[in-house]
């Protein structure tokens, strides 16, 4: 990590998330640093951080915390790449970078007993982020969503900040109303 940005941000991010037990107040106090951050980019994304798949989208790890506390990872959506529908299990906070991400959200109309079986899900609305925007979102219930970019548009780059490793998360069918957890690979830093 040569970048000063980028190590302002990590500092930063792990100040203010370890200060913030609620994951609304960890997003609310590190959603304004992804901001600045997406400016400094081009100070600390190498080529690697650009790498990207035809099977599908590609995570490049930034950085990781010591104690997994945090992860950073630079995200390259192809066009016509998408997500499973999926949860995090963690607050998480996104930055675009290049192009526009697509994010469709689903709204759990059954409660969540923690059974992995007998799950309803409608479909909510989409946001269109372009370079610059940020968002995020918290477990409190699990966010729901899918994100992509449709096949006729350009590549999208974004940075997504995690409060956990990201090496896993919860996938949805719909049809069958399961959900089950699955490993997400990544490129190491
Ligand atoms: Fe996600």
């Amino acid at each position: 990590m040569t970048s000063p940005a980028l190590e302002s941000f990590i500092a930063q991010s792990s100040a203010r998330s370890r200060l913030q037990s609620d994951p609304a107040d960890c997003v609310l106090a590190l959603a304004p640093l992804m901001l600045d951050l997406i400016d400094h980019a081009g100070t600390f994304l190498e080529p690697h951080h650009f790498r990207s798949s035809d099977s599908g989208y590609t995570r490049n790890l930034i950085y990781e915390a010591p104690d997994k506390s945090l992860s950073l990872y630079a995200l390259v959506w192809l066009p016509g790449q998408w997500t499973p529908v999926h949860d995090h299990g963690s607050w998480g906070v996104v930055g675009v970078v290049e192009g526009a991400l697509e994010e469709r959200s689903y709204v759990r109309l059954s409660s969540d007993r923690g059974a992995d079986e007998e799950i309803d899900l409608v479909r909510g609305g989409v946001v269109l982020l372009r370079r610059g925007s940020v968002t995020s979102f918290v477990p409190n219930p699990d966010h729901i969503h899918m994100t992509g970019v449709p096949a006729e548009r350009s590549r999208a780059v974004s940075l997504h900040l995690y409060g956990r490793a990201m090496n896993d998360f919860n996938t949805y069918d719909i049809e069958a109303r399961t959900r089950r957890r699955i490993t997400v690979p990544h490129n190491e830093s």
